[in-house]
């Protein structure tokens, strides 16, 4: 950033006016600062020359809940909210979900690109070798209640890699890193449905690794006394392509935490257990459970006038779950790429009785000027639940399956932050408006 002096007159002030910059006039002092702008942006440190006296601090900028701030450079995901667009390392979305699997893209965010043949057999052998866990976890996981969520159990269980991986720890050791991104991309499935067994009091099943990843979650999940388990080719496909849509979505809440724990520097399974916490929550990656809840509460399609009533009539109380982004200001693409999906499931499943409700209130809703207004749209998570549910999945493990797509963006966004020279330790700055200094009182002074 300059300091410029006062302009006269218009010939100096557009020569004093660089291209690329923000010229900024501070109103307390009457000085006049040029502002670099790369990509869209100014860098918030060059604010902290622009004070009113040598001794100040200088300017901050304040922005809560992190509305309006780049937090890094990235090359992974690239999101255009206004008109509905994602694609990973370039490739838009509807194509990676037509024509790709989840391992394959969960390489390709990794590295950057599209494996060939040797590297994708190479990165599926390693994935399918790595699904295992140490037969000690089975004896953490028991220690749960009967009734803990999965969630909990997905996050405390992911954390507890870390003591049975101390070498974990090398994270500026790119072998060490990929060790901790196979085995966190291959057993974040087994644990999940482990969580899954443990809920429903049923002994756990061990990997299959004839299976491919999907197919062999599904086999952990749910099979029973079968001597082979037959993966339906249709669910495996869309629960492979549900993984595909929630592998990356750049700097929302989870990674956000992946990489603002990771800033410090733990291993990746510390790091990516705070991620889960995030996910975890209902305006996150519990939207989807939260979707169904609502769909079963408003009962059927005769009362989803008097619902969406409630929500606008609530000031902000009552929310319509799934719809709604911070990003996306349009028709999230991935919802598109569900609800497109979702005939093919319900042929096999047959058809789940609150679709229709989730119709009437999408119909309903995106004539509503509450809504158009707000930009408020389905998100992907509107109906992702109803998949799920008809695939037999409970809802309490509808978080759990987001963050086994998820897996793979945070550690690829995890690397990205590690190998980034501008990064630190997250640590954002605070306006305090707490009291001045003041003298401690003894308690029996205090009145
Ligand atoms: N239903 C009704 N009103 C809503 C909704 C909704 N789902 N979402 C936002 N609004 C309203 C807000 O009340 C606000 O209204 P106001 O301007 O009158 O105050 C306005 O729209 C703007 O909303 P914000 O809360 O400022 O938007 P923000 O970007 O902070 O929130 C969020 C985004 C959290 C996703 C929000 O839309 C929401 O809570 N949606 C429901 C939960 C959900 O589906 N989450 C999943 C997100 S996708 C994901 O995480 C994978």
């Amino acid at each position: 950033m300059t300091q410029a002096t006062a302009p006269s007159g218009v010939a100096a002030e557009q020569a004093i006016v660089a291209k690329g910059s923000l010229t900024v006039i501070d109103n307390r002092t009457g000085k006049r600062y040029e502002l670099p702008v790369e990509q869209g942006t100014v860098r918030a440190m060059d604010l902290r020359q622009i004070g009113v006296s040598a001794d100040d601090f200088g300017l901050m900028s304040y922005d809560p809940a992190f509305m309006n701030t780049a937090s890094c450079k990235s090359r992974i995901t690239f999101i255009d909210g206004e008109r509905g667009i994602l694609r990973y390392r370039g490739y838009p979305i509807e194509e990676l979900a037509e024509g790709s699997n989840y391992l394959e893209v969960a390489y390709l965010i990794l590295s950057g690109e599209l494996p060939t043949k040797p590297q994708y057999d190479e990165w599926v052998d390693q994935i399918t070798h790595h699904t295992m866990v140490h037969e000690n976890v089975k004896d953490l996981m028991m220690g749960f209640r009967y009734d803990a969520h999965p969630m909990g159990m997905l996050t405390s269980t992911v954390a507890a890699l870390s003591t049975f991986y101390p070498e974990a720890k090398e994270i500026h050791d790119p072998l060490a890193r990929h060790q901790q991104i196979y085995r966190l991309i291959a057993k974040i499935p087994t644990l999940a449905a482990y969580a899954y067994r443990h809920s429903k009091g049923l002994p756990y099943v061990y990997p299959d690794n004839e299976l491919s990843y999907t197919g062999n979650f599904l086999q952990m999940m749910f099979r029973m006394g079968e001597l082979e388990y037959e993966v339906n080719p249709t669910l495996e496909r869309a629960l492979d392509v549900l993984f595909i849509l929630h592998a990356d979505h750049e700097q929302n809440c989870s990674t956000s935490a992946m990489r603002g724990v990771g800033s410090s520097h733990p291993d990746p399974y510390i790091a990516a257990s705070a991620a889960i916490g995030a996910l975890y929550g209902p305006l996150h990656g519990g939207a989807n459970e939260q979707v169904l809840r609502m769909l079963r509460d408003i009962g059927s399609r005769d009362r989803v006038p008097a619902f969406v009533k409630e929500v606008k009539e609530s000031g902000g109380e009552v929310k319509l779950m799934g719809f709604g982004h911070r990003v996306y200001k349009n028709y999230d693409p991935r919802a598109k790429v569900i609800k497109e999906m979702a005939d093919r499931v319900f042929e096999v499943t047959g058809r789940n009785p609150l679709l229709d409700i989730a119709l009437e209130l999408e119909r309903i809703a995106l004539q509503d000027e509450y809504f158009t207004k707000r930009k408020l749209y389905p998100n992907v998570d509107f109906y992702s639940g109803l998949m799920y549910q008809a695939m037999s999945f409970p809802v309490d493990m509808f978080p759990v399956l987001f963050a086994i797509g998820r897996m793979s963006g945070w550690l690829a966004q995890w690397e990205e932050m590690l190998q980034d020279k501008e990064q630190k330790i997250a640590r954002p700055r605070q306006t305090y408006l707490g009291e001045d200094r003041r003298d401690f009182v003894p308690m029996n002074d205090r009145s």
